[in-house]
């Protein structure tokens, strides 16, 4: 019997955080269990810094469904499996702390963790669950990209925005006749670019998956122009890259080995410079950035979280540990740990990746590529 859980948001931010903790809490209280949650993700783990989570009036947990960010906060520098340190000598010393999580765990007596996270958050969950933490995982990131499921809670809202912004860059550009670039997140995979471009209604759409050839992209605009279009709408993911290229890095960071240390970015304004000189039309290129991760998640979002948050508190109360909570063919379920982040080259395969990764990216079978190129949305390829 668990009496005693605790939550840690870790990574990126997402709308749909408190929607996902939320729905752990109340699930838990239904059922006479008591919830925590640890401060900035695997970092409050380490230095064993929790919150009590309850949703009585003006509790921390109470009014949050609609609230963007993390009420307990997350890390995104956090690998306590190989943990950056500075040594007496000033020396940087990655240093495996699992063993300090897994003892604060032991400590405060918490029956079960939940991670809420991305493949990184899970790949960590994983490994304290071979150490015999009892862990669930909840798949979060605008990207999309985590192996297993068919949609991570936060992205559904990532897209929304950029939605929306192709929208408002549609009546600018019609008006001045431009080119408008829109750069958008998603790390290695063109979840938000692809989903977002059809959503609303862009000409041309660079994803990672399909390297691009700037004169085609060009062409689809200059067609445009023939047709007396003087304006034209472009969606580029921030980890596009062009046929023989690669993805354009903003900086790295040192957050610790074991963890994506590459900022991408850049690459829109790029493409805007190089549509603008082979076309003739003016370019301007927007950088959505973070305007995709802040804020209030959208309808879909909130069941989503809600429906992740009760089932990962129901597999807790069923017993069932060192799994991810996942979509599977439209239905909620369950897989386990292993197989969103272990290298299973089956997994790895179908999610159109190495055996090295599971990220999950665009197959050029998915509906949404099939239906892209029907309507006519141009991959530069
Ligand atoms: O993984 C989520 C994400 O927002 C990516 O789309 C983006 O590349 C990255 O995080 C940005 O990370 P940071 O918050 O470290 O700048």
């Amino acid at each position: 019997m668990i009496k005693k859980v605790a939550i840690l948001a870790n990574g990126g931010d997402v709308a749909g955080f408190n929607a996902v903790i939320r729905a752990i809490v109340k699930t838990a209280e239904n059922n006479g269990i008591e919830c925590y949650g640890f401060i900035d993700g695997y970092q409050g783990l380490l230095k064993n810094e929790f919150e009590r989570l309850s949703t009585g009036e003006d509790e921390m947990a109470s009014g949050i469904l609609q609230k963007g960010g993390s009420i307990i906060g997350s890390s995104t520098n956090a690998n306590v499996f190989n943990y950056k340190t500075i040594n007496e000598k000033g020396e940087v010393e990655y240093k495996d702390l699992s063993e300090v999580c897994i003892e604060n765990i032991k400590k405060d007596g918490f029956d079960c963790i939940f991670t809420l996270g991305g493949d990184g958050t899970q790949k960590s969950a994983r490994d304290f669950s071979t150490r015999g933490v009892n862990v669930i995982g909840v798949p979060k990131t605008i990207d999309n990209d985590v192996a297993c499921t068919e949609i991570t809670f936060g992205y559904n809202t990532a897209v929304s925005v950029a939605m929306e912004a192709l929208d408002r860059l549609h009546t600018t550009g019609e008006t001045h006749h431009r080119i408008m670039v829109l750069e958008v997140m998603g790390r290695y995979a063109g979840w938000i670019a692809l989903e977002s471009a059809i959503a609303g209604g862009a000409d041309v759409a660079l994803i990672p998956e399909i390297p691009y050839d700037i004169n085609k992209a060009a062409d689809k605009i200059k067609e445009r122009m023939k047709e007396g279009k003087t304006f034209s709408v472009v969606v580029v993911a921030e980890g596009a890259m062009p046929a023989g290229g690669t993805a354009t890095i903003l900086n790295t960071r040192d957050n610790g080995a074991g963890v994506d240390n590459t900022k991408l970015g850049g690459v829109g304004q790029i493409i805007a410079k190089q549509l603008e000189e082979l076309t003739g039309l003016e370019a301007r290129n927007t950088t959505l950035g973070y305007m995709q991760r802040g804020g209030t998640p959208t309808a879909f979002d909130r069941v989503l979280s809600t429906k992740y948050g009760a089932k990962a508190m129901q597999l807790a109360l069923d017993g069932h540990f060192g799994v991810l909570t996942v979509i599977k063919n439209g239905r909620l379920d369950c897989v386990s740990l292993e197989d969103v982040v272990g290298e299973n080259t089956e997994i790895g395969a179908v999610s159109g990746n190495t055996n090295k990764s599971n990220i999950r990216k665009v197959t050029m079978e998915h509906d949404l590529v099939k239906t892209a190129r029907s309507i006519g949305i141009s991959f530069g390829d």
